[in-house]
């Protein structure tokens, strides 16, 4: 069975993951758009049924790439300092995440200026998810790729895995 580098591993997931945020981003835009149309109940049942599905996906790809991509992503580029900007996004992402989970649109105050504080934070997500999405594909792709192989002790060459 070929051994694949582990950078070359991250990056297939990482650009797996990111195709499928392209949907959440879509989902983000799409809500923002209609949410002026819809009553309070089923705005609310929409964006917390959009906030469940960005929660499933992008908190454990963040989580993951703290932990796995991030890391190894410096150690390659040879500075702590290569993801720092990256990390930071991830925070600001929770905060509005958080910050969308906790807003409730039936509170005080008119339907129309919730809708319109609703638009302004999805398209805020929209924005810098889309931003950061886009930066760590330029940041992390070009350095994960496979490291030139350490030579084999039985002096055979190793197979370039197909792609
Ligand atoms: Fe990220
Ligand atoms: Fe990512």
């Amino acid at each position: 069975m070929p051994q694949y580098p582990v950078a070359l591993v991250e990056r297939h997931i990482l650009d797996r993951a990111h195709r499928t945020l392209e949907r959440v981003l879509a989902r983000l835009e799409s809500t923002a758009e209609v949410a002026g149309t819809l009553g309070a109940p089923e705005l609310a049942a929409m964006v917390h049924a959009l906030l469940d599905d960005v929660d499933a996906i992008l908190r454990d790809h963040m989580a993951w790439e703290e932990q796995v991509c991030y890391p190894e992503t410096d150690r390659l580029a040879a500075t702590p300092w290569a993801t720092q900007l990256l990390r930071l996004q991830h925070d600001q992402i929770r905060r509005l995440l958080d910050q969308l989970r906790t807003d409730d649109l039936g509170r005080a105050g008119s339907h129309q200026r919730a809708v319109s504080e609703l638009r302004g934070q999805l398209y805020a997500l929209h924005a810098i998810l889309g931003s950061h999405l886009e930066q760590e594909e330029r940041a992390l792709l070009g350095l994960l790729v496979a490291e030139p192989a350490a030579p084999r002790a039985d002096g055979l060459e190793e197979v370039e895995p197909r792609r």
